[in-house]
């Protein structure tokens, strides 16, 4: 029996026998056989026939940037790639998603999404690969979450699919040949990796409308990612608890008596009584089109966030009387409306302790845990929030700094950009998250003991 063997009797015995071996223990993650996967993972995604691949994939959308519920060709060229690798999907889901599933089928069920929108801004960026469709970008790095989960898709492909037959990962030996599998016992891997490929992110609500098709139920986790253009390539962060504000819009139809400029006196001046109830941010404001006419009505609209339920429906509750209050003082009357074009609220994003800092154990093994920080919360909002209120879920941020290649613009903004290094790290911890769920988190076997030591 040869060294590798013992380790492999002590690895098998730790998973098979160990009573604690159930969800959550993370002394047996910390010290287990699959602590090697996600740096071998990532050795995988950098090379360069995989890179060559995503940045293709990235430029592809890029250039063909798609509003919510309106990502036909992106949720296209999505199929076609799932189709190529063999991958099979539900499609449509609030319609224009595609659900990917990659495994047994079985449980444990484990998720990982990308959004596919993007935004109704011009692009001011020169370079070949512009979006080509005028007054619309990918200007917060959809197009690269897409990528990223599609390339996490090719990793898992590779490597999930020799666990159907009766093999179980132990560690990863060779380069060139990511993971060893050694096969043991009757005993079968099961699991599923679901891919989430989500519609309309920017306020559209488009988690909602995934998680009412149905198609998560029995996932037991899920996990996500945003790039980030203020933490360095190579790094992440995220934090247990809030990570990101819950977020709702409102409009408001302030109404008076419009008239002459120079006769106010005969007017009831909706623009006055507007300029008195600036709540929050306003961000929508329109009252009337000439110089010397007062507007019967002014419309404001605008945002507001919290990083709790209790104080996002206080603030809900305060800018409806401080608008309506505001304006009758004003005589004016107000008509707040929360929900426009169906935009939905966002509830705050906050992560599941116990799944932080599973995330925290994955990523320091693929890139060293000084490189996964603790961030402070940020008041922008996300959708993958609807996820955390039906399963756990973790939300991360992934770098893209890199200082000498100069500052990255912000998201939302018509000059920013992706740094495309960052494409390998998102694939390969989308990919290692999963897989190091199914296999952390196996069915407890019920094998008769020696059963599997007759085998060695
Ligand atoms: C940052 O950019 C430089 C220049 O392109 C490159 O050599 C370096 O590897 C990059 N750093 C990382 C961490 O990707
Ligand atoms: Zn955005
Ligand atoms: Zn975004």
């Amino acid at each position: 029996m040869g060294i590798s063997k013992w380790i492999l009797l002590f690895v098998t015995t730790l998973l098979f026998v160990s009573p604690s071996f159930v969800r959550f223990s993370y002394g047996a993650l910390s010290s287990n056989g699959f602590s090697d996967i996600p740096k071998k993972l990532l050795d995988y995604a950098k090379r360069q026939e995989l890179v060559d691949w995503m940045v293709g994939v990235r430029r592809k959308i890029h250039e063909n940037p798609e509003l919510g519920y309106e990502e036909f060709e992106t949720s296209k060229l999505i199929r076609e790639e799932l189709d190529k690798m063999g991958i099979k999907y539900k499609y449509p889901v609030a319609v224009t998603g595609v659900v990917g599933f990659i495994g047994t089928g079985e449980p444990p069920f484990v998720a990982i999404r990308a959004d596919m929108d993007a935004l109704p801004m011009q692009e001011m960026v020169e370079w070949e690969h512009k979006s080509k469709v005028p007054g619309k970008m990918h200007a917060c790095g959809h197009d690269a979450h897409v990528t990223m989960l599609l390339g996490a898709a090719k990793i898992l492909k590779e490597h999930l699919e020799k666990l159907k037959v009766g093999c179980f990962i132990v560690a990863c030996h060779e380069l060139g040949e990511c993971i060893k599998i050694l096969s043991f016992t009757g005993e079968s891997f099961q699991g599923t990796v679901v891919l989430v490929f989500q519609p309309a992110e920017e306020g559209g609500g488009g988690a909602m409308r995934i998680i009412d098709a149905g198609v998560l139920e029995n996932v037991k986790a899920i996990f996500g990612l945003h790039v980030s253009p203020d933490i360095p390539v190579g790094q992440v962060a995220s934090r247990p608890g809030p990570l990101l504000a819950g977020s709702g819009f409102f409009e408001a139809v302030i109404s008076g008596k419009g008239g002459h400029a120079a006769i106010p006196q005969h007017s009831i001046d909706p623009i006055l009584a507007a300029s008195n109830v600036i709540v929050v941010t306003v961000a929508k404001f329109q009252g009337g089109g000439a110089f010397n006419v007062i507007p019967d009505s002014v419309t404001i609209g605008g945002t507001f966030r919290a990083f709790s339920k209790e104080s996002f429906m206080q603030l809900k509750k305060r800018i409806e009387e401080v608008i309506t209050g505001q304006a009758a003082v004003q005589r004016c009357s107000a008509a707040v409306t929360f929900q426009e074009n169906g935009k939905a609220f966002f509830p705050p994003t906050v992560n599941d302790k116990d799944l932080h800092e599973y995330f925290q154990i994955v990523a320091g093994d693929m890139i060293g845990n000084q490189k996964v920080s603790i961030m402070q919360p940020l008041m922008g909002s996300e959708d993958f929030s609807f996820y955390q209120e039906v399963m756990p879920g973790n939300f991360f941020f992934l770098g893209m700094k890199n200082e000498t290649l100069g500052k990255l613009e912000s998201v939302h903004t018509p000059y920013f950009t992706v740094n495309e290094d960052a494409l390998p790290y998102g694939a390969a911890l989308h990919a290692s998250l999963a897989l190091r769920y199914l296999l952390d988190f196996q069915p407890k076997i019920s094998s008769p003991e020696g059963k599997h030591h007759d085998e060695l």
